[in-house]
């Protein structure tokens, strides 16, 4: 058993959205280099745990720390700061920008941090081709199928080499080939740079990729068995 501090730790979450309480006392930790996985049935929390984890939605009660840091008492300056350095997200919905291309939504989080426009173009390409986006660099999100979609997003997630990234559901939209390749890719990547992935799914092909998975359970985290 390993006794190193948990990069991100989650106590006691509890929140709700009006009458539904949504989190009712979630704990979990994720560890430096961990991919762990959530499940758990449609309505039990997953988004809403992973966007309190991410500092996106302020718990009603409890703590999330992250490197030091208590996520749920920062500023919304400082949060956001976070969101753009150390953290990269898929949303279960996607999220790209419509207006924007391919490989401009890619580019976009470099551009944010400061990189001149040809150079985050030229970072970005090679995130799209890690994930099999070849040749539809130009598509703005309205003209990509589901999967491109997805497959554009995790580029963006990842394209600033974050030290977490959070992703709802990210084969969600994908056949079963397409899946194991995405996670390939992904598990690769955070392999070879050290980075946490908590990833939600439905799917337990995905899970497998894990190191680690828990479940939801009307609002509350329950551990699974350990995975192989
Ligand atoms: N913005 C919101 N406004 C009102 N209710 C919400 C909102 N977001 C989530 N909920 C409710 O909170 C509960 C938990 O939702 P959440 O999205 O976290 O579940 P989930 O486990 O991610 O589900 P799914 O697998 O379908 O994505 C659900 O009952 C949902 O209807
Ligand atoms: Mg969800």
């Amino acid at each position: 058993m390993s006794t190193t501090v948990p990069l991100l730790a989650a106590r006691d979450l509890v929140k709700a959205h009006g009458p539904t309480e949504a989190l009712r006392g979630a704990s979990l930790d994720l560890r430096a280099g961990e991919i762990l996985a959530v499940t758990g049935a449609s309505g039990s929390g997953k988004s809403t745990l992973l966007h309190c984890l991410a500092g996106i939605v302020r718990p009603d009660e409890g703590s999330v720390s992250y490197a030091g840091e208590q996520l749920h008492t920062l500023p919304e300056k400082r949060l956001s700061e976070l969101r753009r350095t150390d953290f990269g997200v898929v949303f279960q919905f996607g999220q790209l920008i419509p207006e924007l291309t391919a490989l401009d939504n890619v580019a976009l989080p470099l551009m944010l941090a400061g990189a001149a426009r040809k150079d985050a173009q030229v970072r970005a390409q090679e995130w799209l081709e890690r994930f099999g986006v070849l040749g539809q660099e130009a598509l703005r999100p309205g003209e990509m199928s589901g999967g491109q979609a997805q497959r554009t997003a995790l580029a963006r997630a990842l394209v600033t080499d974050p030290k977490v990234v959070f992703a709802d559901e990210p084969t969600g939209a994908l056949d079963s080939l397409a899946s194991e390749q995405v996670m390939t890719a992904l598990t690769h990547t955070a392999g070879e740079r050290g980075t946490a992935v908590l990833l939600i799914t439905h799917d337990a092909q995905v899970a497998a990729y894990a190191d680690r998975e828990v479940a939801l359970s009307d609002g509350i985290v329950v551990p699974q068995e350990v995975a192989a």
